[in-house]
């Protein structure tokens, strides 16, 4: 007993000394802002300095005195990029550093399923955790406003409410594992082209009902930790040290606790970047070693210059503390929190990638029931067309990978039909892009072909007459004016001649299936005469087994587009009304470009000019087919409920997504003939019938009144339009509001 006792009094003892030692920044049970107020009077000038900006290509410092590591970013968005040297882009040739390349966010967006973009987030927080990194820069909720813009792959589409529902989701999956999301490129950042110098000018009311929502959502629904900077400026300052957008909006209005993330060399000034809203310095003078006496690190507008101004005395050591708590804020839910481990290349990681594609992919078109492949009646199958055999987790800029494997497109289908005994040809039909390397990331491939144009087709076209079905997979890709970062794509049209392949094929055979990979719409002047198309996106790691179980028909399409597929480029506002991409100023190198369509984008811009897309905003078919019921909507004072019934009326199970639309019948303002402002996705059995019900609060009967600055919704008569797309929506239910 008084072993006992003596053994008690000695733990008591420990406990006391370990609470007296433990300092109370180091202590989880405490609330964060606690520790930050610890923290902050212990950190010198120069360890503040030191952890507001980088050290290295994707790290900034800890304080090793005080037990804070080193803070880990890493792109993001698709999969945890490989490692590069400390100071240079090339690879630092790690071998624990191949991923799973999730599909790209487009696909994700096409899925219209908030679960599963949680499951991408965990995911990817998983692979981070398991790489060391302590955030990831991604996801992007730019809007799509042109399909020319060379990074829409990245981004989650045309439609605010669809991509706030999406990212929202995403950021809390990811964090849930103690790495941070890192929202971009805030905002306004819709093309490429000339992006360190497009000023963009948009009024305030498209700012907030088209161009903010999503960011919004993911700050103040989805908790994200920090933002990054867009390279181009708005009210005629770059966006990572802008007044309006930083410190304004983000801040002030929507009380942004976490850290405003500079993009790679988007700083230009350390006056802006201390007073105009940006917290952490990443990037700038991306070669690294031109600048500085001994460390490029030590010239970054908030590193010595901003030193120099504090000790002078001009600027307020105030403003220094409110970016360092941020920053210390940041590292308490991060690096200084109890996390778990994560793990790579798992099992479940290759189910998300696959369980995502298979409710991305979008069947576009499927005249005469051409899919899914019949293995009894296609016997022999063509595939045409060098996207079937092309790598795209290497390329488009800072998103590329090095994946753990990647299923190409031919592989995938001859794994899945060579069992049930069917022959799959192949045939390149045109030459593209035979190179793959990014940053010192190689495929490894040889694509190079140097028959000519007329050859290929020749070959193409004479194995298409013996075939039962022929499947053309082309579209985009990664390289320079493609899908890429940098640059948008020059105009609308397939490059490298597709259109002749395809209309060739569609001459030769009656069964033609066309695949477009890509993360834009492309022009498709011969739609009408391919009986079957779908839309696959770019979809990482498994690509080939995803696609394949999508046209065998193991998986039955549920995809739903997240943009407008305009038939011509000038469809598009940006390119009929909108001056895109804008006009150089006479003796400046700015660009000014007016989104003159204001809030008129997408779908909101067709129904307006009466214009009918290739194909629509939320549009995508099934292998099966649902019935809806007439519908009803209850409620009164702001709250309603809108209620359909859907019925599976065929033969296979599949999932339908009731998408709801708001008119506003009458009003001060123009408004667009509808919004969306709910869905749900359902997964329905053969002849099964389920309640799907939509919650209409008044925040989805709003306007943004810019001379107000508020939501204003106005009391009178509201349509809830219900059905499957944009341009199919056959239930109209009146309220009041
Ligand atoms: C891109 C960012 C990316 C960063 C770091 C920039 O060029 O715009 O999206 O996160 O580089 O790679």
């Amino acid at each position: 007993m008084k072993k006992f006792l003596l053994a008690a009094l000695v733990a008591a003892s420990m406990l006391v000394a370990n609470a007296a030692t433990t300092p109370i920044y180091l202590d989880e049970s405490l609330p964060i802002e606690q520790r930050v107020n610890d923290l902050l009077p212990r950190l010198t000038l120069d360890e503040k300095l030191a952890i507001i900006h980088a050290q290295s290509k994707f790290s900034s410092a800890g304080v090793a005195r005080l037990g804070i590591p080193t803070f880990w970013t890493d792109d993001g968005p698709h999969g945890v990029r490989p490692d590069v040297l400390w100071d240079e882009w090339e690879q630092a040739g790690a071998t624990n550093d191949s991923c799973v390349a999730f599909p790209a966010l487009t696909c994700l967006a096409a899925t219209w399923n908030p679960a599963i973009a949680r499951r991408y987030g965990v995911s990817l927080g998983e692979e981070a955790r398991y790489r060391g990194k302590d955030m990831i820069l991604g996801p992007g909720v730019n809007i799509y406003r042109t399909p020319l813009n060379g990074r829409n792959f990245e981004y989650m589409g045309e439609d605010p409410f669809l991509a706030s529902q999406m990212v929202v989701p995403y950021v809390q999956g990811l964090q849930s594992l103690g790495v941070s999301a890192c929202i971009k490129h805030y905002a306004l950042n819709n093309n490429e082209h000339e992006r360190h110098t497009t000023n963009v000018i948009v009024d305030d009311r498209a700012l907030h009902e088209i161009y903010l929502p999503a960011f919004k959502a993911a700050v103040q629904q989805g908790g994200a930790w920090a933002i990054m900077g867009a390279y181009n400026l708005y009210n005629n300052q770059h966006l990572c040290h802008n007044q309006v957008m930083l410190n304004d909006i983000l801040k002030r209005q929507w009380g942004f606790d976490g850290v405003v993330v500079s993009d790679w060399g988007g700083a230009h000034d350390t006056w802006q970047a201390i007073h105009n809203g940006l917290d952490m310095e990443f990037g700038t003078w991306t070669d690294g070693l031109s600048e500085g006496a001994k460390n490029a690190y030590d010239s970054y507008y908030l590193a010595l210059p901003y030193k120099k101004l504090l000790q002078e005395g001009k600027v307020s050591m105030a403003t220094l503390d409110e970016k360092v708590r941020r920053v210390l804020r940041l590292m308490m839910r991060t690096t200084l929190a109890t996390r778990p481990r994560g793990s790579m290349c798992s099992n479940e990681h290759y189910q998300t990638a696959r369980d995502v594609a298979a409710e991305g992919i979008v069947l576009l078109k499927n005249d005469r029931g051409l899919l899914p492949i019949d293995p009894a009646r296609h016997r022999r199958i063509l595939v045409v067309g060098e996207n079937a055999i092309k790598m795209m987790t290497v390329g488009g800029g800072s998103s590329s990978l090095k994946a753990q494997h990647e299923i190409l497109p031919l592989d995938g289908l001859r794994q899945r039909l060579e069992a049930d005994g069917v022959t799959v040809d192949y045939a390149r039909g045109y030459v593209g892009d035979p190179t793959g390397e990014y940053n010192g990331v190689t495929t490894g491939q040889s694509l190079k072909d140097d028959r000519a144009p007329e050859v290929l087709i020749a070959e193409a076209v004479e194995k298409a007459r013996h075939a039962d079905l022929v499947i053309f997979m082309g579209g985009l890709n990664k390289a320079q004016f493609q899908d890429s970062e940098g640059d948008d794509r020059k105009d609308y049209a397939l490059p490298y001649d597709q259109g002749r392949v395809i209309e060739a094929l569609a001459r030769a055979n009656k069964n033609l299936v066309v695949v477009n990979i890509s993360g834009n719409a492309v022009a498709m002047p011969w739609r009408k005469q391919v009986p079957a198309i779908v839309q696959g996106w770019f979809l990482g790691s498994e690509a080939g087994t995803s696609l394949a179980r999508i046209l065998v028909g193991d998986d039955n399409p549920s995809g739903k587009l997240p943009f407008s597929w305009y038939e011509r480029l000038d469809d598009c506002a940006a390119h009929s009304v909108g001056d895109y991409p804008g006009t150089k100023r006479a003796n400046e190198n700015i660009w000014d470009e007016h989104y003159r369509e204001g809030i008129y984008v997408g779908y909101r811009w067709l129904d307006k000019t009466k214009r009918r897309p290739a194909f629509a905003f939320g549009h995508g078919l099934s292998y099966t087919t649902f019935a809806m019921s007439k519908g009803k909507i209850t409620g009164q004072d702001g709250n309603y409920t809108a209620t359909v019934t859907v019925t599976n009326t065929g033969q296979r199970a599949g999932s339908e997504v009731v998408q709801l639309y708001i008119t506003d019948v009458k009003s001060s303002v123009d408004r667009p003939a509808k919004e969306l402002k709910g869905f749900k996705k359902v997964h329905l059995q053969p002849g099964e019938s389920r309640v799907v019900s939509i919650d209409i609060t008044p925040d989805m009967l709003s306007y943004y009144d810019a001379s107000q600055h508020r939501w204003v919704a106005e009391p009178g008569e509201f349509i809830a339009r219900l059905g499957t797309a944009s341009d199919n929506l056959p239930i109209a239910l009146k309220f009041t509001y």
